[in-house]
């Protein structure tokens, strides 16, 4: 196949250079907005005199019918094409013939490629918004469901405090409502229009680049062509976005991969999210939630192939550019895979309240609310911690817990103790005592569900 710019060369490019130097097997995929981009030139070139009503009518009709015979699967992209872009041109320049040449007056495959990558990656951000929020959906409802439901809250994965299973869950619903105004940010810096930037300099014709980018419901143009033609932060920020969604998704599976280990068996997952072994029958493995931690390697991979790729680079356009999609794509699409799963995942397990109750009475879970006692009743707070480490280093000698010690032991170590300590070290009242803001108590859960509720439904 003929290249674009075959004019001033004598040979064809080497069969494996042209395999090597081709795209059209990653950007197909953004043939859509190709011919989009395309069709907002054309109607500016021809309310800017540049080309005729007639022209511009012939070549969108052209484009139109390239559109829908594509999304129909009437025609199939030609892998042959060094790119998307040339593919269009070409198929453009078969159907309506000459006039279809007109099409790439006062424009550049650079500022096409800057452009439909923006536009492909702001419907990602759509796609990834909505699977955000459908998640977090997941999440509201569980915490709702298990506002007081007991578990051990942990810090270094020794039980600290008890806390409520809504009140971990609602934890990463923030995380993902993070995410969210995160990729909301990035898609403002995204949605503004490159077209027009040409090669690199500009150009001589008339044109009217605000017209262009209004056409495509982008908020501005870029400012400087050099710029416009080379900027890729887009795409690096969004393999963050990514990334750190996936960094949210991997803790949260760490989390389901513990959970579900016979050691904890806080959860079963369900059936149609776990997978068995090939040798030990007994197997229920949560593959799902191991593999949503393992890809966020790649993803971690993209963003580092993205920086890397652009660190070095001259102004404006070079080659390695090309790079950058198979590197974005490839972080959009897993991320995708990932809440996809994700979420019904989450949705369909069971939760084994009476084992998270069971891990939270042991292990001087309470000890705090000890301490808090007595600082409450007057005792320095500092004095209050060295009593109560004291009493537990007692009961671990002795075999108790701070439920089984009696009155006469409490109080051989402070005659402040009475028998509402029993009440104080309560599981239930310790969690429903938390009450202060973004605390764990059942109340405060279900606060925190309307909260992030309300946020989802802007
Ligand atoms: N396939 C190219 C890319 O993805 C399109 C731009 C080509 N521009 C050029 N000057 N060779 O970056």
């Amino acid at each position: 196949m003929d290249k674009l710019w075959a004019g001033r060369f004598q040979k064809q490019l080497d069969e494996q250079a042209n395999d090597f130097n081709a795209s059209i097997h990653f950007d197909s995929r953004m043939y859509k907005q190709d011919i989009l981009g395309s069709l907002a030139h054309v109607s500016m070139l021809a309310a800017q005199g540049i080309v005729t009503e007639d022209d511009c009518e012939q070549i969108q009709n052209g484009l139109s019918g390239i559109l829908a015979d594509l999304e129909q699967g009437a025609l199939e992209i030609d892998c042959a094409s060094e790119d998307i872009h040339s593919f269009v041109e070409t198929e453009l320049v078969k159907r309506i013939g000459d006039v279809g040449k007109k099409l790439h007056t006062a424009r550049s495959r650079n500022d096409q490629v800057a452009l439909d990558l923006r536009l492909y990656l702001l419907e990602e951000v759509k796609e990834i918004d909505a699977l955000l929020r459908g998640l977090i959906g997941v999440l509201c409802a569980k915490a709702e469901e298990h506002a007081e439901t007991v578990m051990p809250g942990y810090t270094h994965l020794q039980r600290g405090q008890p806390v409520t299973f809504g009140h971990h869950l609602m934890a990463y619903a923030q995380m993902l409502l993070r995410d969210i105004d995160r990729l909301k940010d990035c898609a403002r810096r995204m949605n503004i229009s490159p077209l027009g930037s040409c090669a690199l300099a500009g150009t001589t014709f008339k044109t009217d680049r605000a017209m262009t980018a209004k056409a495509l419901g982008m908020t501005d143009y870029t400012r400087n062509s050099m710029d416009g033609v080379s900027d890729r932060d887009f795409a690096a920020e969004i393999a963050f976005c990514t990334s750190m969604i996936m960094m949210h998704l991997s803790r949260f599976s760490e989390e389901v991969i513990l959970w579900s280990s016979w050691e904890f068996k806080f959860i079963d997952l369900d059936d149609a999210y776990s997978t068995g072994s090939s040798i030990m029958p007994q197997k229920k493995n949560p593959d799902i939630a191991e593999l949503v931690r393992g890809k966020t390697g790649r993803v971690y991979g993209d963003l580092l192939a993205l920086l890397t790729m652009l660190k070095g680079l001259p102004l404006a356009y070079n080659k390695d550019m090309q790079e950058d999609k198979d590197a974005v794509f490839e972080a959009v699409d897993t991320v995708k895979m990932a809440l996809g799963v994700f979420a019904p995942m989450i949705d369909t397990m069971s939760v084994r309240k009476e084992n998270m109750r069971a891990a939270a009475e042991k292990g001087f879970i309470t000890a705090t609310d000890c301490a808090d006692y007595l600082a409450a009743k007057g005792l320095p707070f500092r004095t209050a911690y060295k009593i109560t480490g004291e009493i537990v280093a007692f009961c671990i000698q002795s075999d108790k817990t701070l439920e089984t010690l009696t009155l006469e032991e409490y109080q051989s170590f402070s005659d402040i103790f009475e028998t509402d300590i029993y009440d104080a070290i309560n599981l239930e009242t310790c969690v429903k005592n938390r009450t202060s803001a973004g605390g764990t108590a059942p109340q405060s859960v279900l606060e925190q569900v309307a909260y992030v509720k309300q946020a989802v439904s802007e």
